[in-house]
Parts: structure tokens; C-alpha cells; sequence
């Protein structure tokens, strides 16, 4: 515990020596969520990303977080704590087999998840979140070709409530779709008094049965806005701690995982990937470095744009 504090309290130091700014998701553990000064979702994160005064952003999510603070803030040092911690979404899109899919259907226009690469976002039209998905799409004429990714079950779930036309590519999320079917039915019968909330990167089935689908900032708003005492959150398991802290008296259940995830709840191992440590390392070496070709961040930056310009 000790060595945690002293990890604190170096990082709270170099923060200020160094003009940075710690960007946290929901995801990470709740020690890195509770040093940070910015927590959110994709979306809350990619306006503080645009905003921000800082010299230095420590992005502490995944990748294609980080990348994206680059595209949006090119003259800042952008660096997260594990290069490695990738992401199932992004890793399904690779660049030249999208821009393939993209020549087959030349009248589509390209609406993307935030979660995809750099490369993705400058072959799209606008990016999305979750919590803006609906918002976009509706925001184009009503018989708009769309092609929507990486994320199908986004997708679908967006093509069902907007009733528009589009095309989806087939990638998902290893941690949403890893909740358990069986466990999850299990739950409710033991606890038939309990609100389903789930985000949208789920499968059809739990979305299907859920009472309310949203991103994570909005699960969070959701439960606590609520006046039920009982919920069921499907969902990866790093949303727990701010739902706790907002709402302590209310019951909060994680949707179980296959028993292939370490924990009784779904975790996601590359946002696990964040520790302390890493977070100290990257501060004071200031790396791993994010980097992204000019030619590609301009194009990108281009959709990204037109994401936060019909988001505010
Ligand atoms: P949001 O926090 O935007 O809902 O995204 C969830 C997610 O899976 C991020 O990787
Ligand atoms: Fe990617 Fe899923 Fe992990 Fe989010 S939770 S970073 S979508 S693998």
C-alpha cells in the first residue's frame, strides 16, 4: 500500500512539473480512475483530448484512445502507459481489406466507432461513439447508404433504432460478447427486481431484453437518475467504481462473463493493461509515444471533426 502512495504522489508531482493531464476510462482500475482528472467515455474523452491546455496528455484507456487525443491535439505530447493495450474492435478492422469493402459500395457514406485505427478514421466520413451513434446517423437524409464499423452489434442495434439502411462490418468486442447468455438468465431469476442496463456493444439477444442501452457515461447517469435500488450491468466490470462511489446505497450486479474471463464479472484485458506503474513510467519517460503520419491524422481529423461539430 505504501509503495502505491509514494506512486501517487510521484505522479501527482510529475503531473504538474511537466503541464500533463491524466485522461482516464471508465475501464481502468479504479486507482488509476481515482488520480485522474478527467474520467469518461469515448466521447467525453476526445472533447477533453480537443480542449485540453495541457503540454502532455497520459491517456489511460487503450490505443486507439490515445491516437485519437494525437489526431485531435497534433501539438501534444500524447503518451499511454502500455502500448500494447490494443483493442478486439480496432484489431478487426485492418486498413487495406477496409478499403476494399469501402470500393464495393461506392455510394455508401462511411460512419465509424471511435474504436478503430487511425487508418480507419481517415477512410470515414464521421466517426461515432456509442452515446452519439443514434444522433449521427439520424442527422443524415433518410435514404443515406451507410456503411457502419467495425462494431456489428453497434451497428445493428443503430440500423434497428433508426431504421436506416446499412451496411456492417463484422467485428466485435471480446469482452461484450463474452457475457455469459446462461449466467445472465441465472441472474434474473434470482433477482427478478433488477433493472438490465447494457451497452450497446452487447449482443442482439441482451440488447433485446435490456431496459435501457447506452455508453458508459450514460449507464452511469442512467442509475443514478433512476428510482430503482437494483441493477444489472452488462457492461465491463471498470464501471462499478464510479456507479458505487455515485450511487452507494443502490445494488449494482456485474453481467457475468464466460468462464473464460479471470473475473466473475467481464473485464477487458487490454484496459486492464494500465497499472500505476505504467502511469508513473510514462510520465517521467514520457513514452511510449503516440505518433500518427500527418497525411493520415488530417484525414482523420476530418472525421473526428464533424463528430464533436454535431455532438455539441
Ligand atoms: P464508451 O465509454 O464510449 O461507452 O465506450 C466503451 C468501450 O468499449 C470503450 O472501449
Ligand atoms: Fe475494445 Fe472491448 Fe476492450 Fe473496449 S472493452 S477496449 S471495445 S476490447
Amino acid at each position: 500500500v505504501s509503495e502505491h502512495i509514494d506512486l501517487i504522489a510521484e505522479i501527482n508531482r510529475l503531473k504538474i512539473e511537466k503541464n500533463a493531464v491524466i485522461l482516464a476510462h471508465y475501464y481502468v482500475d479504479g486507482a488509476i480512475q481515482d488520480l485522474a482528472d478527467y474520467i469518461g467515455d469515448s466521447l467525453g474523452l476526445s472533447q477533453q483530448a480537443a480542449a485540453t491546455e495541457a503540454e502532455m496528455i497520459v491517456f489511460c484507456g487503450v490505443h486507439f484512445m490515445g491516437e485519437t487525443a494525437k489526431i485531435l491535439s497534433p501539438n501534444k505530447k500524447v503518451v499511454i502507459p502500455d502500448m500494447n493495450a490494443g483493442c478486439s474492435l480496432a484489431d478487426s478492422a485492418p486498413a487495406d481489406k477496409f478499403a476494399a469493402f469501402k470500393a464495393q459500395h461506392p455510394d455508401h457514406i462511411v460512419i465509424s466507432y471511435i474504436n478503430c485505427s487511425a487508418e480507419i478514421k481517415a477512410l470515414t466520413d464521421i466517426v461515432c461513439t456509442s452515446s452519439n451513434a443514434l444522433q449521427i446517423v439520424e442527422s443524415l437524409p433518410k435514404d443515406q447508404k451507410i456503411i457502419f464499423a467495425p462494431d456489428a452489434n453497434l451497428g445493428r442495434y443503430v440500423a434497428q433504432k433508426t431504421g436506416r439502411d446499412m451496411v456492417l462490418w463484422d467485428g466485435a468486442c471480446i469482452v461484450h460478447i463474452d457475457i455469459s447468455r446462461e449466467k445472465l438468465a441465472q441472474l434474473r431469476v434470482e433477482h427478478p427486481d433488477a433493472l438490465l442496463i447494457a451497452h450497446p456493444e452487447c449482443k442482439e439477444d441482451i440488447l433485446l431484453q435490456s431496459d435501457f442501452v447506452s455508453s458508459t457515461t450514460g449507464l452511469l447517469k442512467f442509475v443514478k437518475a433512476s428510482n430503482h435500488q437494483k441493477f444489472i450491468v452488462a457492461t465491463e466490470a471498470g464501471i462499478l467504481h464510479k456507479m458505487k462511489e455515485s450511487v452507494p446505497g443502490k445494488k449494482l450486479i456485474p453481467a457475468p462473463g464466460s468462464d473464460n474471463n479471470t473475473c466473475a464479472c467481464s473485464e477487458c484485458p487490454y484496459m486492464k493493461m494500465n497499472t500505476l506503474e505504467k502511469v508513473y513510467n510514462a510520465l517521467r519517460y514520457e513514452q511510449p509515444e503516440i505518433h500518427v503520419p500527418e497525411d493520415i491524422r488530417l484525414k482523420a481529423y476530418g472525421s473526428l471533426e464533424r463528430m464533436l461539430e454535431l455532438s455539441k
